[in-house]
């Protein structure tokens, strides 16, 4: 019992189920991702938003429709010790919502644009690229339908990809409709799925929300949606526009696209311009960002009827679409520019100085600690990545000089030992 007892307070604990863990050196391509994104979003006049990552449970269920499977199975929800029903964030966009309208940005100049990044929570089945706790940088343009603004956002997005260095993905691209079209369309998707041989289960799915019946990813049901009507052939002529100058507006940009009429995404708050970014490298779960515009949302949760398009971008299916087309970032790997090799307790007291120095005018800088030789303290040289080791023996040390080692092209300068010395050389 008690033998027991002990190896289960000793046993190695892994981290939850379906949530990744970033550590050194994939890390750095993550934030090296995650900060890229972020900087595009600024470079477009973005603002940072920095949102709570649990939210009051019903603000889900009326902002991204309780129908999806998102809010109907895979919700992190719990009562708090107040009693309350709250829940870790499964998406970005309702909360943005709700802030906008609890500070009253919606009351300023518009369009209001906010960008965040973070986790978000699922709770689906964990596979490769799909995990419960999930990394998205996401960016909103609330208060003015102008489909300038979608193809300015989908144009964002793509570039994000662009910087970070990725190529083989590809921008699906279609239109939902509004209010003025989308209840008609739905009835006549309806007529056509009821009259179809349909297990029980996809009938109902059929009435609540026959949209998602077209994405069913069984053989034997696509076979049947060959004759299915698509939204883009009975769109509304103000949502035919719409489209139409996002199309040319993108076109006009440089921004690929193919159209995709059948695309139907996991929420319910889309109309119109709705995308989706595909990178056939990463198996089945592909998407590796998405969004649209959500026209309805705002006076859904309780605000003025306002209009707003956005994207939330994926971070770990990028890190890993990255690796799928063998995309190393430049830097990363790199933990410091500048390592320092000393031999002998004096040189390294005075080379923890130098170090420091070197910190404060702006270098990244480390250093070998522990009793060394030259060969293994220049080892943590070359593990850190670093550009330069600063090698400080005795010699070098009664001359009050350090060697500078330029560890890519094999030279080497000796400089007075001093920071604003060893900082030009580096920084050259
Ligand atoms: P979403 O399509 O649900 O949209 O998620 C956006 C991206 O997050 C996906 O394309 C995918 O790359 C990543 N993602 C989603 N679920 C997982 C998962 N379980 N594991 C790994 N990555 C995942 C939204 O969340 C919307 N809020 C986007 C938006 C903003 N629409 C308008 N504004």
């Amino acid at each position: 019992m008690s033998e027991n007892k002990t190896s289960e307070q000793f046993r190695a604990l892994s981290a939850p189920k379906g949530v990744p863990d970033y550590v050194p050196p994939k890390s750095g391509e993550f934030i090296y991702v995650r900060d890229e994104f972020a900087r595009q979003a600024r470079l477009a006049g973005y603002q940072h938003i920095e949102l709570p990552v649990f939210e009051d449970t019903a603000l889900y269920a009326r902002g991204v429709g309780e129908s999806t499977d998102v809010v109907s199975k895979e919700m992190y929800t719990f009562q708090d010790r107040g009693d309350r029903s709250v829940t870790l964030r499964p998406e970005g966009t309702a909360g943005v919502m709700r802030a906008v309208i609890e500070h009253n940005l919606d009351r300023g100049y518009l369009p209001v644009k906010l960008s965040y990044y973070g986790p978000f929570f699922r709770y689906e089945r964990p596979q490769a690229g799909r995990y419960r706790q999930l990394q998205q940088v996401g960016a909103e343009a609330i208060g003015i339908d102008d489909p300038l603004i979608d193809a300015e956002l989908i144009a964002l997005a793509d570039r994000c990809y662009r910087a970070v260095g990725l190529t083989q993905f590809r921008l699906e691209l279609t239109s939902l409709g509004d209010d003025s079209c989308r209840p008609q369309y739905r009835e006549k998707l309806q007529d056509f799925l009821f009259k179809l041989p349909l297990d029980e289960e996809t009938r109902h799915r059929a009435e609540i929300n026959p949209l998602r019946v077209l994405d069913d990813k069984r053989p034997e049901v696509q076979d049947m949606l060959g004759d299915a009507p698509l939204m883009l052939d009975h769109l509304s002529d103000e949502s035919r526009a719409h489209f139409e100058t996002v199309t040319a507006t993108l076109d006009d940009l440089g921004v690929s696209y193919v159209i995709n009429p059948r695309m139907v995404r996991g929420l319910d708050y889309y109309t119109k311009t709705t995308f989706e970014f595909v990178h056939d490298g990463l198996g089945a779960q592909s998407g590796i960002g998405g969004g649209g515009r959500y026209d309805g949302l705002m006076a859904q949760i309780g605000g003025q009827d306002l209009s707003g398009i956005g994207f939330g971008l994926g971070v770990d299916r990028t890190v890993l679409a990255l690796e799928a087309e063998g995309v190393r970032p430049e830097g990363v790997g790199k933990r410091v520019a500048v390592f320092g090799v000393a031999i002998g307790d004096e040189a390294r007291s005075r080379m923890a100085r130098l170090i420091d120095a070197l910190r404060a005018a702006g270098v990244s800088a480390d250093m070998a600690y522990g009793e060394r030789g030259l060969k293994g303290a220049m080892k943590g040289a070359d593990r850190a990545g670093a550009t330069y080791a600063l090698v400080l023996g005795d010699r070098e040390l009664e001359a009050d000089r350090v060697a500078v080692k330029n560890l890519a092209d094999h030279t080497q300068v000796e400089v007075e030992l001093d920071a604003a010395a060893v900082a030009r050389v580096v920084r050259q």
